[in-house]
């Protein structure tokens, strides 16, 4: 095997770049998951959906207005919604203007894209199969872009990608498709509700709200369907002290818009 970079062992918690690194770069774009990198910031969060005619790309919103210009491109259409536009249409759209003139030119990406430079980064990805009711089958497409990307492979599975979904279904069947593929809930199921999700899920993935020290060490009491204890990432932590928190509480990581302050945060002694 090849020698081990360094930055390649992860120090828990993980520090992840919500979006990318969304305070400084528009989220969900190639630029935010460049400026991640340039941060120093290897593991990155993102969320897939899935055009009209069958392209998945990466944007969180539903509908493209708050994060493109598609009124101006499309001033005669009345729906804005992602699955109403082709993949032709939305790669016509300006994903960067709206967080700032520098950003001018930025674009929705491709999942295929997007996995690919997030490779070429050397970074490792927390996918996040978004609004999946309104995508049949999104979740086979999305394995079958993860395997031609190579992502599939084993050296990605060991501890690059975990797939989330706030639904449990859409996470039952990524793991019926492919169990090598490591999952995780975005929830705060109940304790006696655990053991259910811990068939098909390795991570419960909470809102910061939502716990507390016995509820990390709850989910940490079960094993997963690849025999590890559940892990517990939070989001989103965009400030040092509540970061100094939840790491007391015993979470594996760190969902947050400001990678770089957290980590800083973590690293004081
Ligand atoms: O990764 C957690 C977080 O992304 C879930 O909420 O709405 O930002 O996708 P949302
Ligand atoms: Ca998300």
């Amino acid at each position: 095997g090849s020698a081990a970079r360094a930055g390649d062992v992860d120090v828990r918690p993980l520090v992840i770049g919500h979006r990318g690194a969304p305070a400084y770069a528009p989220e969900n774009t190639l630029a935010s998951i460049d400026k991640a990198a340039r941060l120093g910031i290897t593991w990155v969060e993102n969320d897939v959906q899935r055009t009209k005619d069958g392209e998945l790309v990466v944007i969180h919103d539903d509908s493209l207005q708050r994060t493109t210009d598609v009124e101006e491109v499309f001033p005669c259409r009345t729906s804005w919604e992602v699955k109403d536009f082709t993949a032709a249409e939305i790669a016509r759209l300006d994903a960067g203007s709206w967080f700032g003139r520098r950003y001018a030119g930025a674009r929705v990406p491709t999942l295929d894209e997007y996995m690919r430079r997030v490779e070429h980064n050397h970074q490792k990805l927390l996918l996040e199969i978004k609004n999946p009711e309104l995508y049949p089958g999104i979740e086979q497409q999305t394995l079958k872009v993860l395997g031609n990307d190579g992502w599939l492979d084993p050296q990605h599975l060991a501890g690059r990608l975990v797939v989330q979904s706030f639904s449990a279904d859409s996470l039952r069947i990524v793991h019926d498709l492919k169990p090598a593929v490591r999952t995780s809930f975005l929830g705060t199921p109940q304790f006696s509700d655990l053991p259910s999700y811990a068939r098909f899920t390795d991570g419960i993935n909470p809102s910061v709200g939502s716990i507390s020290t016995a509820y990390v060490a709850a989910v940490h009491a079960f094993t997963g369907p690849h025999g590890k204890p559940l892990n517990v990432f939070t989001w989103t932590v965009n400030d040092a002290d509540t970061a100094r928190q939840v790491t007391r509480y015993g979470v594996d990581g760190i969902i947050t818009n400001e990678p770089d302050v957290i980590r800083a945060a973590l690293q004081e002694p």
